[in-house]
């Protein structure tokens, strides 16, 4: 399938080209020796002439190799080698190659195959990683065994599936279950265990271990009991049982992603597992319990079953964040939870879909294929089966997956497989729906109402603007979710899911004596952009009284929106209805405190700029921002007087416990204490920090008074409270960025990047500074292009050593049409720049070229 690339310009791959691999695979076998600057790896791989394919080349990746022999049938043999891997002349009988070949994953800056984190080997091959370990058909769609043999004198010595023989010097593992290479993983060194057990519910008792640095071994627990939820509950809401002996997880601090689902052996980047009160806040805590969830969930579906090729990554990660998603619902508050993801969904998802690097859910093109792990395939992706499941029905939908796991297990499948399913099971045509993963874009949704002789109508339209490569959109199926209320209150029309169809569809509803009040788009059914001619009293009644959370939450961000973009455009003042209904809400201790957190949360600055783009007005970045402020100054003095007693009333004594209910009440109290430092010149804040007996509080105190400049005494504390725990110092570094008044945000980042503690190699802490900065909107989108210039310069600094994280970070780029010419001109220039550095990785030139077309 790949072939080398011509040294200008970089091979595309398209999903129309799938042909399968000329042969399988029947049994892999490697041996690894260690050592950090020259590690062999010996390889012996059985391979038998696939019956499906006439037209047979033996070709294997490899990248960074250096062979020293190779062998089939144990006759030495001279393959033609190239960049990209080696082809070779092979039997067309079944035959065992051999090969042995020399790394250096010390000098594996990109953190990809084989690499060293803090003196601790570990791999990551997701997606074409393997390929630099050794050479293999790289591929997903072929499968095999895997035995591993690892020699070492590394305390702890690990690969995938059950442990075999170990001694002095070495260790033996041997994975049952076939799989893809991109699932393989190893790791090696000082580490430590904490240990637990799980008993399936058909009675299989299985070893859990969190394998963490000496130091860590205090941070495991809550990552631990996330875990045995996770595996409860897939048996009970999927029926899907753990297949393995022993399940390891092991942490790691130098990681270009979240996390990676290896087949019984799940690397996390030590930020999203590593947990301690006093050291995580609540937002840390949810979070590493959904990922812990997310990749024990890709046994199932994403590793049992797997994806035919790389076009297909939302096979596995729609459904796998799906999955998660459902779990934390389940977990905590599902309200909560789904308002949070629609507020990600718009932050990072929508401009992607809206701007130059829109791509379908399932792509059709790539150059590099670790670009494609987007906001798109994994959170709309997600949105996707959400739609499905809401149009087939709860029931429907769990059968479909019952067939889908009986069906494909084993198997490397494709979205065309996962529809069939539904299909067969439900005996739906689902055709039209496929086009949810073959076009690109956000549809915009609008709506019109009528009401007459007692029928109230509903019009829709939908529309889908064109993106890149794809001028033409047909129209979707859409569920939309309404419910209808009356003027005083009561629900009329308890939620329905209309199945919107045509590009232009009515829907009516009869028997009405007043015209109703629609709630639309409930519980957020669909990923579009819903316009609708809507008064603010209109809004500030479904603030008060709608019954379903997400509408209500919605309304409340709508009111937010309209009056920040009046006072941008007209200089308005902040919206009074709209001030007096927050005032209502957030003294109302019968709402929920996480409820009332969300809605007190102000739209991003990007978020309006993005309004404002979309009704033809060019945002000002500096404007928005005194907008915001302002806002939030005018609400903090009306509440002034209840601002006290609030905060009061939200604290959370005794110990602290990481709970729904707790971060609830903390995330309000946080609130709360942004308002309340406004007026009162900074004590509370200042008191909560030095009484602070748990991270959630620390931090949100720190925030407050860093927002408010009178801070540095606290920075101070906290860096020394903590200027050895790595992962409360990316805190550190990102606080500073992220309160700073736009116009110092690129000066303080710049600082920070020279910081004793900032080190370019290891991702976390690069994003802490770099995602920071790109996040502070009015600060990034400074008019002198002093944001985008750091920017730049460090993205030129960290390509040639991880060009993974470094193309990630270009999409900070990927709204620039929205703006002014002059902030434009700055961005392409150094755009322009980054592409013309000599040597660009073929990650970051895709993703540059592509922003700037
Ligand atoms: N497959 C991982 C997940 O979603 C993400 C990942 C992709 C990690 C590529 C590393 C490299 O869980
Ligand atoms: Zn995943």
């Amino acid at each position: 399938m790949k072939d080398a690339a011509p040294s200008t310009q970089p091979e595309t791959f398209y999903l129309k080209d799938y042909t399968p691999f000329g042969y399988v695979v029947e049994r892999v076998e490697l041996v690894f020796r260690l050592s950090p600057e020259a590690t062999r790896v010996l390889s012996k791989i059985r391979f038998a002439p696939n019956p499906d394919v006439s037209d047979r080349e033996f070709f294997l990746h490899g990248e960074k190799l250096k062979l020293i022999s190779a062998q089939i049938d144990g006759a030495e043999v001279a393959p033609n080698v190239t960049d990209t891997g080696l082809s070779c002349e092979v039997p067309d009988t079944p035959f065992t190659w051999e090969a042995e070949v020399e790394i250096n994953p010390k000098a594996n800056t990109a953190l990809e195959g084989l690499y060293m984190s803090n003196g601790m080997y570990c791999t990551q091959c997701e997606a074409e990683g393997f390929r630099k370990i050794t050479y293999y058909p790289d591929r997903p769609d072929v499968m095999s065994t895997f035995n591993v043999r690892i020699e070492g004198d590394e305390k702890v010595m690990l690969s995938n599936g059950n442990p075999g023989e170990s001694g002095e010097g070495f260790a033996e593992w041997h994975d049952p279950w076939p799989k893809p290479a991109y699932l393989f993983a190893l790791v090696a060194g000082d580490l430590l265990n904490h240990p637990d057990r799980f008993t399936t519910r058909s009675g299989k008792d299985v070893e859990l271990n969190i394998w963490v640095r000496p130091g860590d071994e205090g941070k495991c627990a809550f990552g631990m009991e996330a875990l045995k939820k996770s595996m409860t509950w897939d048996e009970e809401v999927y029926g899907r049982e753990y297949d393995l002996d022993v399940f390891n997880i092991v942490a790691v601090d130098d990681f270009n992603m979240g996390a990676m689902e290896n087949k019984g052996l799940n690397i996390f980047n030590s930020s999203c597992v590593l947990a301690s009160p006093e050291t995580s806040t609540d937002a840390n805590f949810e979070r590493i319990e959904a990922i812990i969830a997310h990749e024990y969930f890709h046994n199932w579906t994403g590793n049992r079953i797997t994806c035919r090729d790389w076009f297909q990554l939302c096979l596995k990660e729609g459904l796998t964040v799906y999955r998660d998603a459902q779990f934390t619902a389940d977990m905590r508050s599902a309200p909560v939870k789904r308002i949070e993801d629609v507020i990600e969904l718009r932050a990072r998802q929508f401009p992607e879909d809206n701007g130059p690097l829109a791509h379908p859910v399932r792509p059709e093109a790539f150059q590099e294929i670790n670009n494609f792990y987007t906001a798109t395939v994994y959170e709309k992706g997600a949105e996707v089966i959400g739609m499905l499941k809401r149009l087939v029905g709860d029931e429907a939908y769990y059968k479909a997956l019952d067939l889908y796991f009986n069906r494909h297990d084993g198997q490397a499948c494709t979205i065309e497989d996962w529809i069939k399913v539904f299909e067969d099971s439900t005996g739906r045509d689902l055709a039209q729906f496929k086009n949810w993963y073959s076009q690109a874009g956000t549809p915009r949704l609008s709506v019109d109402e009528s009401f007459e002789d007692g029928t109230y109508t509903l019009t829709f339209r939908q529309k889908t603007p064109p993106t890149p490569g794809q001028d033409h959109k047909d129209p979707k199926v859409i569920p939309i979710a309404v419910g209808l209320l009356t003027p005083t209150g009561d629900e009329v029309l308890p939620t329905t899911v209309l199945e919107m169809t045509e590009a232009e569809q009515s829907f009516s509803f009869e028997g009405f004596k007043t015209r109703p009040i629609p709630s639309i788009l409930r519980d957020f059914s669909a990923p579009v952009i819903l316009t609708r001619d809507s008064s603010a009293k209109e809004r500030a009644f479904l603030l008060a009284h709608d019954t379903d959370p997400f509408t209500r939450w919605e309304a409340g961000r709508e009111l937010a929106k309209a009056s920040r973009i009046a006072m941008v455009i007209d200089g308005a003042s902040p919206d009074s209805n709209y001030l007096e209904a927050l005032q209502s809400l957030v003294r109302d201790d019968h709402l929920d405190p996480a409820f009332r957190a969300l809605v007190l949360a102000p739209p991003t600055e990007s978020e309006i700029a993005q309004a404002l783009a979309d009704q033809g007005v060019t945002p000002d970045p500096d404007a928005i921002h005194d907008a915001a402020e302002t806002f939030a100054q005018t609400l903090a003095q009306s509440l002034s007087d209840s601002l006290p007693r609030l905060f009061a009333a939200t604290l959370v004594d005794g110990a602290y416990v990481p709970d729904a209910k707790g971060a609830g009440l903390r995330a309000l109290n946080g609130r709360i204490l942004g308002l309340l430092t406004r007026i009162d010149g900074g004590e509370a804040a200042t008191k909560q920090f030095e009484t602070a007996n748990n991270m959630t509080v620390q931090n949100s105190a720190l925030a407050c008074l860093l927002k408010a400049e009178k801070g540095d005494a606290q920075s101070q504390a906290f860096f020394e409270q903590w200027q050895d725990d790595r992962l409360v110092m990316d805190k550190w570094f990102g606080l500073q960025v992220a309160t700073a008044r736009p116009e110092r945000a690129p000066a303080i980042a710049q600082s920070l990047t020279e910081h004793p503690l900032f080190t370019i190699k290891n991702p976390n802490r690069f994003r802490a500074v770099m995602g920071a900065l790109a996040m502070n909107h009015a600060g990034f989108h400074q008019a002198d292009g002093s944001g985008y210039r750091l920017l730049a310069d460090q993205l030129i600094a960290l390509d040639p050593l991880n060009p993974q994280t470094t193309a990630r970070m270009c999409s900070a780029f990927q709204t620039w049409k929205r703006y002014d010419a002059g902030r434009q001109d700055k961005i392409r220039a150094e755009l322009k720049r980054i592409k013309a550095t000599e040597g660009l990785s073929r990650d970051t030139n895709e993703m540059v070229s592509r922003i700037l077309d």
